[in-house]
């Protein structure tokens, strides 16, 4: 029985969440198929990777660890795994710290995405602290203000603007009466920051960006002082008392203030994109029905794939399920944010479901519908590219296949668990033949345990 309550517990701690030990260095890994020459640059993944056997609490509360792999002409170059130099975290590996700004005496090992943006790779959390620098190899460089231009804290998710070369990000803190909307210059600097009034602290995990607007998810998890004094690590629980709504924020404007339409209670981690048609904003996401217990994370209301097209005239937001198996992690061809889309990728994560997980950290048989879909949402059609049992499935992350080349004409890569081996292997998915075989899989020497976000980063 001694088992049971841990497991209970701590369910970010076992089977496919189950931290790594050591940081890897290897070169020249060993590859099936053939890595396409055009893949020159860097995939990285942040994800939670409690140090030891310490439990933080909550899967989101882990120390931030950076998988990584180096492509270059049809080769494997490298892969590094390496967690972040927090304070804590440089302390507990006998390091001394990268010193540098912190934002309201939250320092945090960055766990939550890692991106590029004017010459700088981020490992970014969000909720207050400041995201980390690494550098090309994974080493921490230290918390980035963005050259003391960032005036709080940061934002886990960002969208990059390709035509006007600016990074966006929408900042929440329990502290502040507001969010805060923050544009990053093709110089790496804050160009302008927006406050949004908010009452009673909502989490804002992600949000969407159109040519005219910061689309703006006030959903009712918010801040829970009750929970923070209980000790709480993530005080952010559901509040039916909080209203539900979506807001437009125009990106330009003498007088920028959101303009906010109810919906009915939900709540949204990811959108896949949005764009404006017309005077309407149409936004994709994934959303899951009713209430939500960030606490538990799983066992949550209907989570389908929606397309929310706002209306500001009419004043209303209708709704439309495009897929209605669960699924998360949505991403697009990150060269058409903002703008129309036709293609989106994102995960069926079936393990994400802890009630799959045996007591001895195997899996049920049901659990096993691991699988990437790409969606092509003019012609309604849905591929899955299905792995096999045993296997975990992470984000897909599309990489194109020229700067210019159309939209899809590229590859998705994920890091997907091989039960054989007991180790990860970087799958590389021809985007334009997504069910047949990987085009790549390259074989790392060590496991990888599901995280959250990367980034696809090709050489200039
Ligand atoms: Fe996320």
């Amino acid at each position: 029985m001694t088992d049971r309550p841990v497991l209970h517990r701590s369910p970010h701690l076992h089977g496919a969440y189950a931290p790594v030990t050591e940081e890897v260095t290897a070169f020249d890994l060993p590859v099936t198929g053939s890595l396409p020459p055009e893949l020159d640059g860097r995939y990285l993944r942040n994800g939670p990777n409690p140090m030891g056997l310490d439990d933080p609490g909550h899967w989101f509360l882990g120390a931030g660890m950076v998988h990584g792999l180096r492509l270059r002409d049809g080769r494997a170059e490298w892969y590094r795994n390496r967690w972040v130099r927090s304070r804590e975290v440089a302390g507990a590996l006998g390091e001394p710290w990268p010193a540098g700004p912190v934002h309201a005496g939250m320092d945090f090992a960055a766990n939550t995405h890692v991106v590029a943006h004017a010459g700088r790779t981020l490992a970014t959390v969000e909720a207050g602290p400041l995201p980390y620098e690494l550098t090309a190899e994974l080493e921490t460089v230290g918390p980035c203000d963005f050259g003391g231009t960032l005036p709080g804290g940061f934002a886990a998710h960002t969208k990059p603007d390709r035509l006007t070369g600016d990074l966006h990000a929408v900042a929440y803190f329990w502290g502040w009466d507001h969010v805060q909307h923050v544009v990053i210059g093709p110089d790496g600097t804050v160009t302008g920051t927006t406050d949004v009034p908010v009452t009673d602290g909502p989490m804002m995990h992600d949000f969407a960006l159109t040519e005219r607007y910061v689309v703006l998810f006030d959903l009712p998890v918010t801040f829970s002082m009750d929970a923070a004094a209980a000790g709480s690590q993530l005080p952010y629980t559901w509040n039916p008392s909080h209203q539900a709504r979506v807001g437009l924020l125009p990106r330009e404007g003498a007088v920028r203030e959101a303009r906010w339409f109810e919906v009915d209670p939900c709540w949204v981690f990811h959108t896949l994109n949005a764009h404006d048609d017309g005077d309407r904003v149409v936004v994709d996401l994934c959303r899951y029905d009713g209430a939500y217990d960030m606490t538990v994370l799983t066992e949550q209301g209907t989570l389908t794939l929606e397309r929310w097209t706002i209306d500001p005239a009419a004043g209303r937001v209708t709704r439309q399920v495009l897929d209605d198996r669960p699924q998360e992690f949505p991403r697009v061809d990150e060269r058409v944010v903002s703008r129309p889309h036709r293609y989106g990728y994102s995960a069926v994560t079936a393990e994400l479901d802890r009630t799959t997980v045996r007591m001895d950290g195997s899996f049920r048989d049901d659990a096993f519908a691991g699988a990437l879909l790409k969606h092509d949402l003019s012609a309604g059609t849905v591929e899955a590219h299905r792995f096999p049992r045993d296997a975990v499935v992470g984000e897909g992350v599309f990489a194109p296949s020229a700067p210019d080349a159309a939209e899809d004409d590229g590859y998705v890569m994920a890091f997907v668990h091989d039960p054989e081996r007991g180790a990860a292997d970087l799958v590389v998915l021809a985007a334009q033949d997504f069910a047949g075989p990987p085009v790549a899989v390259v074989h790392l020497p060590a496991r990888i345990p599901l995280g959250f976000h990367g980034s696809w980063m090709p050489d200039p």
